[in-house]
C-alpha cells in the first residue's frame, strides 16, 4: 500500500473521489485547487495510490493554538472499501498526532453515516456535540473527538 502526500496533478482524481464519496457536500475541482494553492505546512493532504490509480484520500490539519488535529475529510472509492484503507489513513493521523503532541483529534460526520461512526467509535472517538441541519440535505452532524 502506498500513502503519499498529494501533488498538484492529483487534484482531478481527488475531485472525482469527492464527487463519488461526498455527493452534494463534495468540494469542486476549483475549490480543491484554491485550497491546495494556499495550503499551509500544518495542513496535510494524503492520497492512497495503487497501480489501479488513486483510490482515496484524507485531509487533516493541526491547530497549534488548540493543540488539535481536525480531520476534514476521509474517502475511499466504493469498490475498494472494507480493505482497511481508511484505517491505514487514520494510522497516519495518529502518527502525526504523536509527532505534533496534539491532545485531541476531532471531526464532524453526518448522523446518518453509520459506517464512519463505526470506524471512529472503534478507535475510541466520543460524540461531543451535535449540530442540527448541518448538511445540505438537512441532516444533523455529530462532532466526534478522541482525546490523549
Ligand atoms: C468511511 C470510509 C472512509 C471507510 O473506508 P474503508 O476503507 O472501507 O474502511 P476500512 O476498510 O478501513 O474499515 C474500517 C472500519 O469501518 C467500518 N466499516 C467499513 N465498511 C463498513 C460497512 N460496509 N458496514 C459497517 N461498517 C463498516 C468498520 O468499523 C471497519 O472496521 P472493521 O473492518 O474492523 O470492521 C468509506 O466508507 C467512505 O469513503 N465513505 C464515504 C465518505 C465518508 O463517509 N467519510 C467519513 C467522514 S470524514
Amino acid at each position: 500500500m502506498f500513502i503519499r502526500d498529494i501533488v498538484d496533478s492529483d487534484l482531478e482524481n481527488i475531485a472525482h473521489i469527492e464527487a463519488v464519496c461526498s455527493g452534494s457536500e463534495a468540494s469542486t475541482l476549483n475549490e480543491l485547487k484554491e485550497f491546495f494553492s494556499s495550503k499551509s505546512p500544518m495542513e496535510f493532504f494524503r492520497v492512497l495510490e495503487l497501480p489501479q490509480g488513486l483510490l482515496g484520500f484524507i485531509g487533516f490539519s493541526f491547530n497549534e493554538k488548540e493543540n488539535e488535529i481536525y480531520i476534514w475529510n476521509l474517502a475511499v472509492l466504493p469498490e475498494y472499501r472494507q480493505k482497511g484503507y481508511a484505517r491505514s489513513f487514520l494510522g497516519q493521523v495518529l502518527a502525526e498526532r504523536e509527532k505534533l503532541k496534539a491532545t485531541k483529534i476531532s471531526l464532524k460526520i453526518s448522523e446518518k453515516n453509520k459506517i464512519a461512526f463505526g470506524l471512529f467509535d472503534s478507535l475510541g472517538f466520543q460524540v461531543i456535540g451535535k449540530i442540527k441541519n448541518y448538511y445540505s440535505d438537512g441532516s444533523d452532524c455529530l462532532a466526534l473527538q478522541l482525546r490523549f
